[in-house]
């Protein structure tokens, strides 16, 4: 008789190596996508810590294909760097890649997924998505939003023009575009130096410094619970302090709201739910819980100004960094707006401007890698098996830089986008995709492409915008959030034209 007498440490040695054979397997199923080794639970430290992350991800994607496969910690993540495997994953495939991961900071900035940007694929995420695509149509209508652009740049355009020395276009464009999203979401008009407003704005830069850029409680969670670091910390207390403003405004709109009446954003979504109280319907009642609606204002608002002010600060360097497109721009803007406004009617005429709009959004990476996405269930892009749960971004530099779609890719050239009359070419470039595509794709997408061409063209409707005598453009950007880049500080002069 043989007598079997396991220690503890047999027995787990054996129940270890079984869980590897059992993992090795399981992989072993899928033919995933290919990527640079790394240091096991370490991963491609070297690109994740580095600031220039999607371009040196566009790199690695020359020699291991437009999948490719890199390691965050101990969790690995799929990149896809061209547009033929981004439509393949977000359109051809359905709802397969619309799932969202969850990460530390992203369920503490959502309340636990309640909002729409980070919460993942759901009944409940597509209900929210509906009424806020509901809301911001409703700016969409008659002239509620250029009125509200040109009362808000006039304020702006007024400080601009009072400017003696050259200076920094991004802090009036920071505070033009914060008070736009004050008045389409909250319904209010404040003063150009109101406190509040610069209060918002800063919470905001310092979130947008520590939100997606290394946090280390999202690589190990269950730090958050025993050691927080400080900069967890602080990007709690400063989350708290934004929302319960939210809070605030939400509940001075409830105990103001009337049925029918439709100020702002807000009450949009007040309207959506008491529709769904008339009808009697307790299941979307339930959905419409405050939580969910003060993190759906805190998506508009938040997904709304960063990218857009990011987007004019661009738009204005290319333009004196070009002065010839500039005045081409101002040529067009005469001859169709002539003495009036630029307005929604003049948006289908004014090409040259548009198109210089389309290739700001090319080469100004305001997204950065845009918000991850996560399968739903086992998939395949690329000739790459991706299994339930992956974590899957699209690097937007990468398929902006693509030499496949664009020739010279560095340069900015409006032309691309025009036929040989001077008009908008019937279809975009599949490459162009600052607004991503599928189920995910940006909910904001058609109030801000008018929204930013009526700005800008306001902006050089009545400004000549130039470089400081003797300074050249500056080259180098910088490098924020997740593969945001924004130009380098720049300061500018403005001459009035009219
Ligand atoms: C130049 C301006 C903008 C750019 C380049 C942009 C780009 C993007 C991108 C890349 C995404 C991620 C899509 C994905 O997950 O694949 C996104 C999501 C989103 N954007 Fe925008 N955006 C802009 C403006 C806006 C505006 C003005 C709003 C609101 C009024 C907005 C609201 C949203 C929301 C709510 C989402 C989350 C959608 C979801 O997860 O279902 N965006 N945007």
């Amino acid at each position: 008789m043989i007598n079997i007498s396991l220690d503890t440490q047999t027995v787990l040695a054996g129940v270890s190596m079984g869980l590897v054979v059992f993992y090795v397997i399981k992989r072993m199923r899928y033919r995933l996508p290919p990527g640079p080794w790394c240091i096991p639970l370490i991963g491609h430290y070297k690109v994740y810590s580095s600031n220039g992350m999607h371009r040196k991800i566009a790199e690695l994607s020359k020699v291991y294909g437009p999948v490719v496969r890199l390691s965050f910690g101990p969790t690995s993540m799929i990149f896809l760097n061209d547009a033929e495997v981004v439509l393949e994953a977000m359109v051809k495939k359905k709802a397969d890649f619309a799932g969202r991961p969850k990460f530390a900071s992203g369920e503490m900035f959502s309340e636990g997924g309640k909002d729409i940007a980070l919460s993942t694929y759901s009944p409940t995420w597509k209900y929210h998505r509906k009424i806020a695509g509901k809301a911001i149509r409703h700016y969409l209508q008659g002239d509620l939003l250029e009125k509200m652009i040109q009362n808000n740049m006039d304020k702006f355009l007024d400080k601009m023009a009072e400017e003696k020395d050259p200076f920094i276009i991004r802090n009036h464009v920071d505070l033009m575009v914060y008070h736009q999203l004050y008045t389409m979401c909250f319904g209010e008009k404040r003063a150009i130096d109101d406190p509040e407003v610069k209060t918002f704005l800063e919470l905001d830069e310092a979130l947008i410094k520590d939100f997606g850029t290394g946090l280390l409680e999202d690589i190990v969670p269950y730090l958050k619970d025993i050691y927080p670091t400080t900069r967890w910390k602080n990007l709690s207390s400063k989350m708290d302090t934004l929302l319960n403003i939210l809070r605030a405004k939400f509940k001075q709109h409830v105990d103001k709201f009337e049925p029918g009446i439709n100020r702002d954003f807000i009450d949009s979504l007040l309207i959506s739910r008491q529709e769904a109280e008339n009808e009697g319907d307790e299941e979307t009642l339930e959905k419409l819980d405050d939580t969910h609606l003060v993190q759906t204002i805190s998506d508009i608002f938040f997904a709304g100004v960063d990218t857009t002010r990011f987007s004019i600060d661009w738009f204005v360097y290319f333009m004196t960094k070009h002065p010839e497109i500039q005045s081409k721009c101002q040529e067009e803007i005469d001859r169709v707006v002539g003495t009036e406004r630029p307005s929604m009617k003049h948006r289908d005429t004014l090409h040259f401007t548009e198109a210089c709009m389309f290739e700001t959004m090319r080469l100004g990476n305001v997204a950065g890698l845009g918000a991850p996405h996560m399968t739903i269930c086992d998939s395949q892009v690329g000739g790459y098996d991706i299994p339930k749960g992956t974590t899957v971004f699209i690097n937007f530099w990468a398929l902006h830089h693509d030499t496949k779609s664009w020739k010279e890719p560095e340069k900015f050239h409006p032309y691309r986008y025009l036929d040989e009359n001077g008009k908008f070419k019937p279809a975009k470039p599949d490459s162009w995709l600052p607004f991503s595509a599928g189920r995910r794709v940006c909910l904001g997408e058609t109030i801000a492409k008018p929204e930013i061409l009526l700005m800008c063209a306001n902006l050089l409707q009545r400004f000549e915008i130039r470089l400081p005598d003797g300074v050249k453009p500056n080259p180098e950007c910088k490098m924020t959030g997740f593969g945001i880049e924004l130009p380098s500080d720049y300061k500018i002069v403005v001459k009035e034209r009219i």
